[in-house]
């Protein structure tokens, strides 16, 4: 894993999003995995200025992001399609119809959970993965505990993930408790990944990744087993990791 250090939340957005255009710039029939969260916001936000000042162009891009709420509609403003959409799928040129999210109120979900696995298949797999890290370790959706082999699957959401998601709902009843998550052997399909950490609260998180083996029960830690993944962490992050390791 090869880690680039950045001076704060900004310079990693700037930074994150570099990267992702020239991958774009290279192939524009990318397949990108997407993420939401807090984390990739500054990302897509400099994204959508680079399409307006630069013209990069998402017509030719797929995108398939990792996980969604089960039990919200895709109109529902606390749902991952909503954020999406916001954050970054209505400002650039981006055929809708390439854009994939699993549908978190479909009435079957297993059925759902295997057809976005398939659709994925079809697609011959993501390009470039872009994940953030959960407190606890969690990438996509998948809780401490999820298996290495997992694919699309449902998932019951620890305590400590409601809490953290909390923020963006009314009220702890509203924050749903199940989730729609690409599993870890779908992430780990992907052929090039890049994981954004910022802030003192992932210090826990990057300490564990990088000096803690490689377990299930810190479902980040799959990643030292992928041939190419980037990190892009800020001195925040990497700070922890040094007093952590003194
Ligand atoms: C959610 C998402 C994850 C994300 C995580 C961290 O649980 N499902 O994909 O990485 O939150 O969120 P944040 O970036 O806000 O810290």
């Amino acid at each position: 894993m090869k880690i680039i250090e950045v001076k704060d939340y900004q310079e990693m957005s700037q930074k994150a999003a570099e990267y992702m255009i020239e991958k774009i710039l290279q192939n524009p029939n990318i397949k990108l995995g997407l993420a939401t969260g807090g984390t990739p916001v500054g990302t897509y936000q400099n994204l959508i200025a680079d399409h307006r000042n630069n013209g990069t162009s998402y017509s030719g891009v797929t995108t398939f992001n990792l996980d969604e709420y089960i039990g919200l509609s895709g109109n529902n403003k606390n749902s991952y399609r909503y954020f999406m959409n916001e954050q970054l799928f209505n400002h650039i040129d981006i055929n809708m119809k390439n854009t994939h999210i699993p549908q978190g109120d479909a009435s079957d979900i297993e059925a759902e959970c295997h057809r976005y696995e398939e659709l994925l298949a079809k697609h011959h797999g993501v390009d470039l993965q872009i994940l953030g890290i959960g407190q606890n370790g969690h990438i996509g959706f998948n809780e401490p505990g999820s298996s290495f082999e997992s694919q699309t699957h449902v998932v019951d959401l620890t305590p400590s993930t409601i809490k953290a998601n909390a923020r963006f709902f009314n009220n702890m009843e509203e924050v749903p408790t199940k989730a729609i998550t690409m599993g870890i052997a779908t992430i780990m399909k992907s052929k090039e990944i890049l994981l954004l950490v910022s802030g003192e609260k992932k210090n826990e998180a990057m300490h564990q990744l990088i000096n803690g083996p490689v377990s299930e029960n810190f479902p980040a830690s799959v990643l030292k087993k992928h041939q190419c993944v980037t990190i892009i962490a800020d001195k925040a992050v990497v700070a922890g990791l040094k007093v952590h390791s003194s």
